[in-house]
């Protein structure tokens, strides 16, 4: 074999976007009883792609299979690159229990991100449900610590029970760097003092400037449509709201039409939206 074709062939697993890198779990952070935070290295050489908050990676769990999970650190945050987690079926348990110096394998980055780097003099309102924090976690991260920024940033959490807030310790910092944090639980415990209540009754409790708002919204659809029209009754503009859309994948890119919605392919026109009417009307006919 020529240098040249010896080379192409070592190279060209690294090309093909179906094919997973190896990486080792470095860390793992329980967040909630359901909910794991694994740090990921690649297993040789420095990491192999960049991303923009809200792109998600393929994820195999080997001999068990590949799910779509956000990534929810920060671009450009030093140390490991990281995926948060929820249990819910068997590919996703065998992530979450994957342990430190286990292998996964990782494709991607694929998808829309959030478009954080036009946001500097707009106030961003940020609202998660759920394990919905996950892929907003780094988009909120970059917005805190960009310099320069003169919008303010609101972030806007709902769990359904105190012990499934997700990133207390981000919540904290966020707040400490210049963050409006909210939270409220459907279901408060003896030892919550916060806010009860769905995460729509946060919108009409901070005080922003709706024509120079962009929102990003991140949660189950049900929670998304309702923030919008929450959002939109408090004047912000339908084309200035984002949400990220989930539905199961298998290539990621654009090849197998698993991820179809309407027109859209999510794995490839999403998962990040701007929210319009259309979309509101894909998304609930498939709710019927
Ligand atoms: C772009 C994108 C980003 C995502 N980011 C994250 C993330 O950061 N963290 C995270 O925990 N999960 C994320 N998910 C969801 C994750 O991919 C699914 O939970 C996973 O595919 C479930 O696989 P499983 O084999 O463990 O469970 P399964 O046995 O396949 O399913 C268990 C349950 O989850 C439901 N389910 C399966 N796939 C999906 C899906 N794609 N969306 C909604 N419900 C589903 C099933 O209907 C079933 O009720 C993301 C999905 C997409 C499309
Ligand atoms: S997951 Fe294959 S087309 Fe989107």
């Amino acid at each position: 074999m020529c240098m040249d074709a010896m080379l192409l062939t070592e190279v060209e697993p690294l090309l093909n976007p179906l094919t997973p890198v190896t990486y080792r779990v470095v860390a793992r952070h329980v967040e909630t009883g359901d909910v794991v935070t694994l740090s990921l290295e690649p297993t040789s050489g420095p990491s192999p792609f960049s991303f923009k908050p809200g792109q998600f990676n393929m994820l195999t769990s080997f001999g068990v299979g590949e799910v779509a999970i956000s990534i929810s650190s920060a671009p450009g945050a030093p140390g490991p690159v990281e995926h948060t987690v929820r249990d819910v079926g068997a590919i996703t348990h065998s992530l979450c229990t994957a342990a430190v110096g286990s292998v996964v394998g990782v494709r991607g980055p694929f998808g829309t991100d959030w478009g954080v780097d036009g946001f500097d003099d707009k106030d961003v309102v940020i609202v998660a449900g759920g394990i919905g924090l996950a892929p907003l976690r780094g988009a909120i991260s970059y917005l805190v610590d960009k310099p320069g920024r003169t919008g303010r940033v609101y972030v806007l959490v709902g769990a359904r029970e105190p012990d499934q807030i997700t990133f207390p310790d981000d919540l904290k910092r966020w707040e400490r760097d210049g963050a409006v944090v909210k939270v409220t639980v459907d279901v408060p415990d003896s030892r919550w003092w916060g806010a009860i209540g769905v995460v729509t009754t946060l919108l009409p409790t901070i005080d922003f400037d709706p024509a120079r708002t962009v929102a990003l919204v991140c949660g189950p659809e049900i929670m998304m449509r309702f923030t919008v029209r929450g959002l939109v009754d408090l004047g912000v503009a339908l084309a200035s709201i984002r949400v990220s859309l989930e539905r199961n994948m298998q290539c990621g890119i654009g090849w197998c039409g698993h991820c179809q919605l309407g027109p859209l392919l999510i794995c490839r026109d999403g998962p990040v939206f701007d929210y319009s009417a259309a979309l509101e009307k894909l998304i609930s006919e498939r709710e019927r």
